[in-house]
């Protein structure tokens, strides 16, 4: 099983042709309203690509939050953990240019209410997979106490707790998250300062480029599929979620990468967060097993 510890956000997406300048106005092109938060998709994109998955998450107690609960449901996903708290449920206002790239702001709601206490007798299964739009505290607690491969997804690019890391197997930052982490442009000297710290590899994902895979001994560049992207966002959820997924099944990691690399590029092709369903890419995924 893999458990989650994370957030949950309504997402209201805005499709525009370029972003506002400070001070524009520019009209949306087309509006959705889908489920995101990062605990969430990394929980639900899993479970798509079928392991099992428990999410220890916090949602308001308003209608989205009952939603939430029910989608989690209906995808298959372990909900007895989920607490409603007194308060409204996350939300997030996602803009989409035309070129899929995206700028957000998120309202936590109850995802900042998520305390230590919640995640207690809830940590069990092979692999916990956290991020950090809920409270640095809770992350920390889990990490330590999950017995089992931790990885920690440091999105958004916000950790100010660097003690965190200590308690990280495999951590997998974005460049920005990364240059955030470690105060440098330069990939070399990042990684080592990281890997002081990580337990077993540093991945940073690269976009289009691929992933660049981080441990004591190797540095590997994995790179990914060719797609022409419409919504980039969530592209880290789906790869986090079939790391997870395919490390869970013993895969190795560069395999794992090579998987969750093309996943991720794969979701960057349908608007939303949420990656596909199994019987969806089983090709994708398929053409790994052959090499
Ligand atoms: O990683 C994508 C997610 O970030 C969106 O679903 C949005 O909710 C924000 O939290
Ligand atoms: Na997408």
């Amino acid at each position: 099983m893999i458990t989650v510890v994370g957030s949950y956000n309504v997402d209201f997406i805005l499709k525009v042709e370029e972003f506002p300048n400070e001070g524009e106005t520019v009209f949306a092109k087309e509006i959705y309203i889908n489920h995101g938060g990062k605990g969430s998709n990394q929980a639900v994109s899993a479970s798509r690509l079928r392991s099992k998955v428990r999410i220890i998450a916090a949602v308001g107690n308003d209608e989205f939050g009952k939603n939430a609960i029910r989608f989690w449901e209906d995808e298959g996903i372990d909900t007895a953990y989920v607490k409603i708290k007194n308060s409204v449920t996350g939300s997030a206002y996602i803009i989409v240019n035309s070129r899929g790239e995206n700028m957000i702001v998120v309202n936590r709601g109850a995802n900042a209410l998520l305390n230590e206490e919640d995640i207690d007798n809830a940590l069990s299964g092979n692999i916990l997979l956290t991020q950090l739009e809920i409270e640095e505290r809770v992350v920390k607690k889990a990490l330590k106490e999950f017995n089992g491969i931790r990885i920690l997804n440091p999105a958004p690019a916000i950790l100010k707790d660097f003690s965190i890391l200590d308690y990280v197997d495999i951590l997998t930052p974005n460049e920005i998250e990364f240059k955030e982490l470690t105060n440098t442009d330069d990939i070399e000297s990042g990684i080592q300062l990281l890997l002081k710290k990580v337990k077993k590899a540093v991945i940073i994902t690269l976009g289009e480029r691929g992933a660049l895979i981080a441990t004591k001994h190797e540095k590997i560049l994995v790179p990914t599929i060719k797609v022409n992207p419409i919504d980039t966002t969530g592209a880290g959820d789906v790869f986090n979620a079939a790391l997870a997924v395919y490390l869970e099944k013993n895969y190795d990691l560069r395999t794992a990468v090579r998987i969750a690399n093309k996943l991720a590029s794969y979701s960057t092709t349908i608007i939303g967060a949420l990656g596909p369903k199994y019987e969806e890419v089983k090709d994708l995924i398929e053409e790994e097993n052959e090499n």
